[in-house]
């Protein structure tokens, strides 16, 4: 049996492309069990998978949820909000008695970066990133690119522009490393303020007008402006924002073509999108949202398969 290159998943930049290849192909099944009217398979009913989250969630953390269980895992969920981390106790006892109730898997998202590769390194368990803070999102980015394949036939070759706030965004950083892995183009586009000065490192080119943007690309994913990480003002305001970097159905009827619309939530209906572009035909953000528990069971299962048993 083929088997990821990683004993975590801790961001795309430790994947290559046969790990991204085995985690479509198996989320391809994954995706026909779960529109069966018996949506559930029992091969993960021997492990036990905990939750963990140290920042909000909507999306990733239901879908974690559902994907878990559709594995016939037992679950439990953590929420730092109603745990005793408030009351002073580190991540490292925290997961380490959450481990002690016999957990083999550990998905968390927590707002320092790094934060699932020091676990990684201190805990026995197998560690999914669920986001850490400004740096990766992996299973964003995954269902991201599997939500283009399927669309477009293909992720290799497709131009790819990723516009918002990239400064901030986790989902940026592990795309522009999941699309350059499949043989994607990708450019980013926003204020520059909100452009990290190493993106060009990265291989990828800076647009800062929309309308070129939109021009160039067969695919936009289009981000929020995260104000809860700014302690600083990186735009003059939320109006001027939206007249230079917003996306609306005029922008996209002039262009003469018709592009993907991405979004990986939660969208700012009016700000960086408009809500007649966000439930428009060309957009799948809803198709995301569906692939996300198909990947999401994927990676737990590929993952659940190196644990002795
Ligand atoms: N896309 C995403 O990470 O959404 P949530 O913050 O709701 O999980």
């Amino acid at each position: 049996m083929k088997q990821l290159s990683v004993e975590h998943l801790l961001g795309i930049k430790y994947l290559n492309k046969n790990d991204i290849d085995l985690i479509f192909e198996t989320a391809n099944h994954f995706k026909e069990v779960i529109n069966r009217p018996i949506k559930k398979v029992p091969s993960l009913r021997d492990i036990t998978i905990a939750n963990l989250f140290f920042e909000n969630s909507t999306r990733t953390k239901l879908s974690f949820e559902l994907a878990e269980k559709r594995l016939s895992a037992d679950v439990i969920n953590f929420s730092a909000s109603q745990s005793s981390v408030k009351k002073g106790e580190t991540l490292i006892d925290t997961v380490n008695n959450i481990l002690s109730m016999k957990v083999d898997i550990v998905v968390m998202r927590h707002p320092n970066v790094g934060a699932g590769v020091f676990l990684s390194k201190h805990v026995d368990a197998k560690i999914i990133n669920a986001g850490d803070g400004t740096h990766e999102h992996p299973t964003q980015a995954l269902l991201d690119s599997y939500s283009i394949h399927e669309k477009l036939g293909s992720v290799k070759g497709k131009k790819v522009v990723i516009v918002g706030d990239i400064l901030h965004s986790r989902v940026a950083l592990s795309n522009i490393f999941a699309l350059q892995l499949q043989g994607a183009k990708v450019k980013v586009c926003g204020p520059t303020t909100l452009i990290p000065k190493y993106i060009t490192s990265l291989g990828v080119e800076v647009e800062t007008n929309i309308k070129k943007a939109l021009e160039w690309c067969d695919v936009a994913n289009v981000l929020r402006v995260q104000h809860e990480r700014m302690d600083i003002k990186y735009f003059p305001s939320i109006r001027e924002y939206t007249q230079l970097f917003g996306i609306n159905k005029e922008i996209l009827d002039n262009l003469g073509k018709k592009i993907v619309i991405m979004h990986p939530g939660p969208i700012n209906r009016g700000v960086e999108i408009t809500s007649d572009v966000a439930d428009a035909d060309q957009s799948i953000i809803l198709n995301q949202v569906e692939n996300g528990v198909a990947v999401r069971m994927a990676v737990i299962y590929l993952l659940a398969q190196q644990i002795k048993r």
